[in-house]
């Protein structure tokens, strides 16, 4: 198949001039073209199902990935895993033009802005049937994030209960700083997070303490349909938005969805039976890559 440059009508994206060679078309991974004039800037953003590779056309852009600054010229190669935080900005004084490829193609409705949910109005709908299909997709954005020094699943404790003394913090956007008054009577805080590295799920699994396959939902892997962490960690302090704490079984950079307090009264049961966790002999205590992506 071949598309002619010229066939392409060029389309504008917040000040960026995109040319998508492969809108429409049944394709595993899609292709565009991208022209950065001179100060234009790609609004921070992550995607949620695809990898993204830049290559350098002509001019330079400037990448933020996961806060690490890259600096990208022409025959160069800029390559964003999915669910990574990024932007990036022509701060030259010349256009700048980037292709862009997307594995597995693009879809606009899995791209997340930081300060909105993207919806296309010509998304492509996935596999019939889903919750989605019927207007049932639920669409979040983080609160703040978890810096920690784990920088990859290898390694990391696989609960907060195996990691005393490791310390992190929560930024919290600052507009929600305000909603963090009283919270420091608490000696623990539930963290709600999307587990923004997790690999895709299967309905069984052998998870970390077992050697056995279990069903997903009995076990607290962090591939699931909704890769949603629930972290009970111990509240040292909160300065302004930023709250330390110790016990972070979550990588850096995970998206924080939701704080709520731990409570022993609400929470805490006292006669519980734990299934297969209650056979285990192996205190295995760290993680390995079998759940990352
Ligand atoms: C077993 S999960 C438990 C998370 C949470 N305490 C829960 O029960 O929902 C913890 C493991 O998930 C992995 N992990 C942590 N943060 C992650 C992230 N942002 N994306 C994917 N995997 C992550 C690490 O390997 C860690 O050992």
């Amino acid at each position: 198949m071949m598309i002619p440059r010229k066939s392409v009508a060029p389309f504008d994206f917040e000040g960026l001039e995109i040319r998508d060679f492969t809108h429409g078309r049944d394709v595993n991974s899609s292709l565009a073209e991208i022209t950065v004039p001179v100060g234009a800037r790609h609004r921070t953003s992550w995607s949620e199902r695809s990898d993204k590779y830049y290559f350098g056309l002509a001019g330079k852009l400037e990448f933020e990935i996961e806060d690490r600054r890259f600096q990208l010229a022409a025959g160069d190669l800029c390559i964003i895993h999915k669910g990574c935080r990024f932007s990036y900005e022509n701060g030259s004084t010349a256009v700048a033009r980037v292709l862009l490829v997307h594995t597995p193609s693009f879809d606009i409705s899995s791209e997340v802005f930081e300060n909105a949910h993207i919806r296309g109005t010509e998304a492509k709908r996935p596999r019939a049937g889903l919750p989605e299909e019927e207007g049932m997709k639920i669409e979040y954005l983080p609160i703040g994030f978890v810096r920690s020094p784990h920088q990859t699943t290898r390694g990391v404790p696989i609960q907060p209960s195996r990691a005393r003394g490791i310390k992190g913090t929560v930024e919290l956007e600052e507009r929600y700083a305000e909603g963090l008054a009283d919270l420091d009577g608490f000696s623990h805080i539930i963290l709600i997070c999307h587990l923004h590295k997790a690999a895709d799920f299967k309905l069984k699994v052998v998870p970390y303490l077992d050697t056995e396959l279990r069903g997903l939902f009995a076990t607290r892997a962090p591939s699931r349909p909704n890769p949603i962490g629930l972290s009970v960690v111990r509240l040292h302090a909160i300065d302004g938005n930023i709250l330390s704490i110790e016990g972070v079984d979550l990588l850096d950079g995970t998206p924080v969805l939701d704080i709520k307090p731990y409570v022993g009264d609400f929470d805490k049961e006292i006669e519980v039976r734990c299934g297969w966790l209650d056979q285990v002999k192996d205190r295995e205590t760290v993680a390995d890559e079998r759940f990352e992506k």
